[in-house]
């Protein structure tokens, strides 16, 4: 009887140890997850600040950038009304004459570009191409369908690699760069193409595609959503564009908000490729109103590509003809329509006339 009683007492005590151990298990464990909780709270707390202080930092940096630019519109405004206009001297082969300034941003040098056809051979579509951009300018490139036109801008923005040439940007050589160099240079550069629908995702609404590079470059959801509104203001869009998508504006709409999408981050240099060709002439009228106006406000430059001489003769300073993937003129657009010295491009002015 006494052996059963000692028996029932060592389970009980057997039990108690475990249940206490148990216990012992479970607040260590508890202490554990409150300890990490805190870890994990005071991660977040660090990381928001970091992130509001690279928010800051960005907003900053576009403040001061668009300061800069207020000094380089006045520029062209002087230089406009003072009616002077920068003439580029070029030569296709060596350039003794590429003509380089303090305000040269962007220096094309004997740029090339030939394409591989399977079973035609080679095929030279940029034939020793060059040109400088100055701060405030707006360079036009105008040349035929086929041309070589966007293959000059795919090897600017690196979307091709050129076979020959240099492209330097602010003093640095930009033909091959890759991975960091390449994003820093599409800070720099930005582009807006003929399709408008082409800037957008179709499933996203247009505001977080104007704000998609501010996100990408650490600026916090509420100031992207700032910045938004006033970019889509800027580019003539009530803010309330911003929640609308794709198929929900028109043609000409969604040029203006693929504008806003590429001024976002301030940068120097904008490419339009054809960017008002597959526009109606009114709409195409009112979106190159808007790039004046915004070359005025903000000082950029542009670099604008077209097949139409007479759309590039009411925005730019200065055109370069190409044909056959080689510049055959080089002037100021009255130059060019009034006295074309190339028999291509007398019969470019003709097809205006
Ligand atoms: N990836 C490619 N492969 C082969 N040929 C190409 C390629 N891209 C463009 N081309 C050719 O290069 C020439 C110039 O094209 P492109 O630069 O698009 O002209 P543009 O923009 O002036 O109309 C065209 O003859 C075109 O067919
Ligand atoms: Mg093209």
């Amino acid at each position: 009887m006494e052996d059963k009683n000692d028996e029932v007492k060592k389970t009980k005590e057997k039990l108690t140890d475990k249940s206490k151990k148990a216990e012992e298990k479970a607040a260590k464990e508890a202490a554990k997850a409150k300890e990490r909780a805190e870890k994990e709270a005071l991660k977040a707390k660090r990381k928001t600040a970091r992130d509001s202080e690279r928010s800051k930092k960005m907003v900053e940096k576009l403040a001061k950038k668009k300061a800069k630019a207020g000094i380089y519109a006045e520029t062209i405004e002087n230089v406009a009304s003072s009616g002077t206009s920068a003439i580029h001297y070029l030569s296709p082969e060596d350039n003794p004459n590429l003509e380089i300034t303090d305000d040269t941003i962007l220096v094309v040098n004997n740029l090339t570009k030939v394409f591989h056809k399977k079973g035609q051979g080679e095929f030279t579509a940029v034939d020793h191409v060059s040109f400088t951009l100055n701060k405030g300018e707006c360079l036009g490139i105008v040349g035929e369908s086929g041309s070589g036109k966007s293959t000059i801008v795919k090897m600017i923005t690196r979307l091709l690699d050129a076979t020959e040439g240099t492209i330097s940007l602010n003093g640095k050589d930009v033909t091959n760069v890759k991975g960091k160099d390449q994003r820093e240079l599409y800070k720099n550069i930005q582009m807006v193409f003929q399709m408008p629908f082409d800037s957008f995702d179709p499933r996203h609404n247009l505001g977080c595609g104007v704000g998609e590079s501010l996100r990408n470059n650490g600026m916090s959801k509420e100031d992207t959503n700032k910045r938004v509104a006033e970019l889509l203001e800027m580019c003539g869009l009530e803010p309330e564009f911003a929640s609308r998508y794709p198929h929900q504006v028109s043609g000409g709409q969604c040029q203006r908000a693929a504008i806003a999408r590429a001024i976002a981050i301030d940068p120097e240099i904008l490419i339009c490729d054809e960017a008002t060709s597959a526009l109606d002439v009114t709409v195409q009228r009112q979106v190159l109103d808007l790039l004046v106006e915004l070359r005025k406000k903000l000082g950029m430059s542009y670099l604008f590509i077209s097949h139409d001489l007479a759309v590039v003769q009411q925005i730019c300073d200065r055109v370069l003809v190409l044909y056959h993937g080689k510049i055959v003129e080089t002037g100021t657009p009255d130059e060019i329509i009034n006295s074309p010295k190339d028999p291509y491009t007398k019969n470019l002015v003709e097809s205006v006339l």
